[in-house]
């Protein structure tokens, strides 16, 4: 059994469906999310049987209109995606500002989906550096979930991804976080969530989690999970991770 949550985030990849139906093949468990490219989700939809799916991203209007290359929450919603990623740091360089954020926020919380929102800071240094990472992520949290309501029954529709884009690791010189710094922030998320909005939503580590690490983050009860981008396209990675998590 899985315990800790999952999710997989392949980006633009793979570039064939084969390949992702084969993928999505070798980790069809219960606690497990795939986010495959768009095009894919149907698809991999309808092959597993025990893992849910998760788009990468989705618009701010919930049932569709005139926005052509969109796709609204109500799309996923029909053909059973039951996650979305918002507010990855790479959509955020591609140029969704806080704003367009916490607008898809809104509509696919209140669409019933659930929302995996990334929040981290740019870069860490300095004297005091988790102070100011903390800093950082509560001024990005407070921006991105402005007035969403979450009524009892969407509240665990939040999750967060923390992600210090610095350790993602297509960013520059990336490395790991080190898992009792992400510790710390996890449960700086959860405590000042639960002073505002009166609850504590999960909070999962993502930056360079390969299965030599993803130990070492499950292994702190405030980080409830990992979200796993490059390594999750290896299929020998894949197995690992399982293996590790399943256990
Ligand atoms: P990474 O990506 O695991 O390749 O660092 C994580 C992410 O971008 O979500």
């Amino acid at each position: 059994m899985i315990s800790k949550l999952i999710v997989f985030n392949w980006k633009s990849n793979p570039q064939t469906l084969t390949k992702s139906l084969k993928l999505a093949g070798l980790v069809d468990y219960k606690n497990i999310v795939v986010c495959p490219p768009f095009i894919y989700l149907f698809e991999i939809r309808n092959k597993l049987s025990n893992a849910a799916v998760g788009a990468q991203d989705v618009f701010w209007e919930t049932g569709g209109g005139p926005y052509t290359g969109e796709i609204s929450p109500l799309m996923l919603k029909n053909i059973g995606v039951k996650y979305v990623i918002i507010g990855h740091s790479e959509r955020r360089r591609l140029g969704d500002t806080d704003q367009v954020i916490n607008k898809k926020v809104r509509v696919a919380i209140n669409s019933g989906l659930k929302v995996i929102l990334c929040i981290g800071e740019p870069l860490r240094e300095g004297s005091k550096k988790t102070e100011k990472a903390k800093e950082f992520i509560k001024n990005q949290l407070f921006k991105d979930i402005y007035e969403v309501s979450f009524s009892p029954r969407k509240r665990r529709n939040l999750i967060i991804a923390y992600e210090p884009v610095w350790a993602i690791s297509t960013s520059k010189n990336a490395k790991p976080d080190n898992p009792e710094d992400s510790a710390e922030i996890a449960s700086f998320i959860k405590e000042t969530l639960n002073f505002s909005l009166g609850f504590s939503p999960k909070v999962l580590y993502g930056g360079s989690v390969t299965s030599k690490n993803i130990q070492h983050f499950l292994r702190y009860n405030e980080i409830d999970g990992a979200l796993v981008g490059g390594a999750s396209l290896k299929e020998n990675e894949l197995k690992k991770i399982i293996k590790i998590v399943k256990k």
